[in-house]
């Protein structure tokens, strides 16, 4: 018989590194590893040889980045979807392409299972479960976890690894838990894990402290088509040029920091720290045109909906019909969200300083209280009586009291 095959989802950090030797000692299976640049900046040749080296039978590496941007964030970002308000869900973003890429390659290959690095007590199982679940679709289609079976613990992870040649990164300072891609970089553990203490400067990466940020501020204007942001300073760049130059400048500028206790899906409250300066100058330049060109009853359903769509992709639905139905209803709201944000960055903030849009719903004429005032302030009586009628009449039957 064949030696049967599973495919794993490589990092090529310590834990999925070590989950190559234990799936085949457990599993008496092979490995195929797998890994999907989503824009961490890693060095792709030295994981690959880094999987063969630590006995994977093949080795494959997936330029997923442009796929990433124009299929999960920015669907995500039409629909202004931030988890609990703050988090941009670049993680969450992540598992489901990962986990698409894992099927093919699963059915491709022939292997009777997947593997991925996630523990149980976090969402990513939940995300890369559910969503290989529906991708497998009526395939029989194995899910092994390794760092949710075994029974290790840091140390002896580190022992069986160093047993089996595997290098294990010498412990300098604090090793926080961080999973990176174009749209963020989550950061857990550590200090991080005393909700009381201020995140150390050393969890971040992408971005200046404060104090270390030029004087003078920074202007960007972002220009979106249909919702989509398509240039920056009147220059036209694609998707993932784009969020790299803002993740640049912004972090240049301290922009992009969250600090947020959050709640995750397996009822857990837990202290979360991401770096996500495009994400967050892209939010807000966005809602910034939307506030512009929607209706506001239109902002008031879309809002509430942002949040469900949120809720959806953190908890691992992406690949759900819901969604799908969210998604048609989003990208209908953004039939006219064209034109530009001016963005203002400095120490630390992002601020709006100007917009435009062709689609502008914007009247100077009705604004302005100058010259030009184009509004029929008498009409304003008619309005206001019939607006009060219904509690002017409630008052004269039953006396407002305190
Ligand atoms: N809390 C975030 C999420 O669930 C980030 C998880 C990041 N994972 C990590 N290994 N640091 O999407």
């Amino acid at each position: 018989m064949d030696t049967r095959k599973v495919v794993l989802a490589y990092s090529g950090g310590l834990d999925t590194s070590v989950a190559i030797p234990w799936i085949k000692e457990n599993y008496e299976a092979e490995v195929i590893a797998l890994t999907i640049d989503l824009g961490e900046g890693k060095n792709l040749p030295e994981i690959r040889n880094k999987a063969l080296k630590t006995g994977a039978s093949a080795a494959f590496i997936v330029d997923g980045r442009d796929s990433f941007i124009s299929d999960f964030v920015f669907p995500t970002l039409q629909a202004g979807a931030m988890y609990e308000g703050v988090y941009p869900l670049a993680t969450a973003l992540g598992r489901p392409l990962i986990a698409k890429h894992l099927v093919d390659v699963a059915v491709r290959e022939g292997a009777y299972a997947v593997a991925h690095g996630s523990t149980g007590k976090g969402n990513d199982q939940v995300r890369f479960d559910v969503s290989i679940m529906v991708l497998a679709g009526s395939r029989k289609l194995e899910i092994i976890a390794p760092a949710r079976e075994w029974d290790m613990n840091r140390e002896t992870e580190r022992e069986y690894a160093r047993k089996r040649d595997i290098p294990v990164p010498e412990k300098k300072g604090r090793v926080f838990s961080v999973d990176e891609n174009l749209w963020g970089r989550s950061i857990e553990g550590e200090d991080l894990e005393n909700p009381w203490d201020e995140p150390p400067e050393d969890a971040f990466a992408w971005t200046k402290p404060v104090a270390q940020t030029p004087d003078s501020p920074l202007f960007i204007e972002v220009s979106f088509e249909r919702g989509l942001p398509v240039a920056l300073d009147g220059e036209e760049l694609g998707g993932v040029a784009l969020i790299q130059q803002l993740n640049r400048s912004g972090g240049e500028q301290g922009v992009g920091r969250i600090d947020h206790l959050e709640n995750r899906h397996v009822g857990i409250k837990s202290r979360e720290v991401y770096e996500a300066p495009a994400a967050v100058m892209l939010h807000t330049a966005h809602r910034a045109l939307e506030a512009m060109v929607l209706t506001r009853e239109q902002l008031r359903i879309k809002e509430r909906l942002s949040q469900e769509y949120a809720d959806i992709v953190y908890n691992g639905l992406w690949y759900s019909a819901l969604r799908q139905d969210l998604n048609a209803y989003f990208q209908s709201t953004q039939r006219f969200v064209s034109g530009a944000i001016r963005l203002k960055l400095h120490k630390g903030n992002c601020t709006v300083v100007g917009r435009r849009s062709p689609y502008s719903l914007y009247s100077f004429g009705l604004a302005t209280y100058g010259k030009g005032d184009s509004f029929d302030h008498r009409a304003a009586k008619g309005f206001i009586n019939i607006f009060g009628l219904p509690v002017k009449n409630q008052a004269e039957k039953q006396p407002y009291q305190e």
